[in-house]
């Protein structure tokens, strides 16, 4: 058998994260230029499969670690082809910072799991990649919507409804983001239960705000789809207002959107679960420079600028 090698890149929710778990539209897309990777390359007879990470700092045997996340995504690959274990190394590396939104250990699953079917000689197509790894995201916290696992499987931009299958649509004109990431770990499972005990307290009012939500995230979709970019900043800002009432922002967050509103910034919000991880920016391409350095003096300790095409 020869070497076998698929990537899966990172993502950031532009709008409705949140409100997304409870069935209001949200819409997210990739960022190219965070990847995973994954290679698979065979192995002497009765080896089994190990799966290796210099990055992640892992070596796993399938035989021995049958509860680690990546195991049993090796696992669910094996069972849906219906394929006995290979004597074969999958070595992992990944450039998506962890715990910040990006959707990590999505993409990690899902170059993986890509890259064993490829590697089996049955490449999964995005929909049943994207179901395998929402497997996955179950067991990193038990309600995901979904969106993370659909944006790093398809790698297009995202417009995503609960339980429905996820429409890929099209930016009208292409728009730069920066991505800042204000060092504090984001753990998507606390700040969805945390959202959750709010709302099972506050049904009526948490269902209001997530519906407000929604509403910004179809705006958005229009907005995004014709190319009227001077919609998309206040928008951002918006849904900005509605994730600090539902309880995600922090001080560390507000901290890097108010110096980028001062450095002539069109939009920010946080991005993904919140309470940390990364802040989005909605920048002009002539201030990204200005906007960049405010940010880091703010204390922004990673600042990806990105392109949305
Ligand atoms: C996490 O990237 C996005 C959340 O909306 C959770 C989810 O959709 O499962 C916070």
């Amino acid at each position: 058998m020869t070497s076998y090698t698929a990537t899966a890149p990172g993502k950031i929710i532009l709008f409705g994260e949140h409100a997304v778990v409870y069935g209001q539209p949200a819409l997210a897309v990739p960022v190219h230029k965070v990847q995973a990777s994954a290679m698979v390359t065979p192995c002497p007879e009765n080896s089994g499969l190990i799966i290796e990470s210099s990055s992640l700092n892992l070596r796993l045997a399938l035989a021995e670690a049958a509860t680690h996340a990546l195991v049993v995504t090796a696992q669910l690959v094996l069972e849906k082809l219906k394929e006995p274990e290979p004597d074969a190394l999958i070595t992992i590396q990944s450039t998506i910072p962890i715990a910040g939104g990006l959707g990590s250990g999505a993409a990690v699953s899902a170059a993986l799991a890509r890259a064993l079917s490829g590697y089996l000689g049955h490449p999964l197509d995005p929909a049943d990649l994207s179901a395998l790894v929402y497997e996955i995201e179950k067991l990193h916290h038990g309600t995901p919507s979904g969106i993370d696992n659909t944006v790093v499987c398809y790698g297009q931009p995202v417009y995503f409804v609960r339980d429905t299958p996820p429409e890929v649509f099209r930016v009208g004109k292409p728009f730069h983001l920066l991505i800042a990431d204000t060092g504090v770990a984001s753990l998507t499972h606390i700040a969805v239960g945390g959202v959750r005990e709010r709302w099972q307290s506050a049904p009526q009012k948490y269902t209001a705000l997530f519906a407000d939500i929604g509403q910004i995230a179809r705006q958005a979709r229009e907005a995004i789809e014709t190319g009227n970019i001077a919609a998309i900043g206040p928008l951002m800002t918006n849904n900005q207002s509605l994730l600090r009432r539902i309880g995600v922002s922090s001080d560390e967050i507000e901290r890097l959107i108010e110096a980028a509103e001062q450095a002539g910034a069109e939009g920010t919000k946080l991005s993904g679960g919140g309470i940390g991880g990364n802040v989005i920016v909605l920048a002009a391409p002539e201030h990204t420079e200005r906007i960049s350095e405010a940010l880091r003096q703010a204390g922004a300790v990673r600042i990806i600028h990105t392109l949305v095409t």
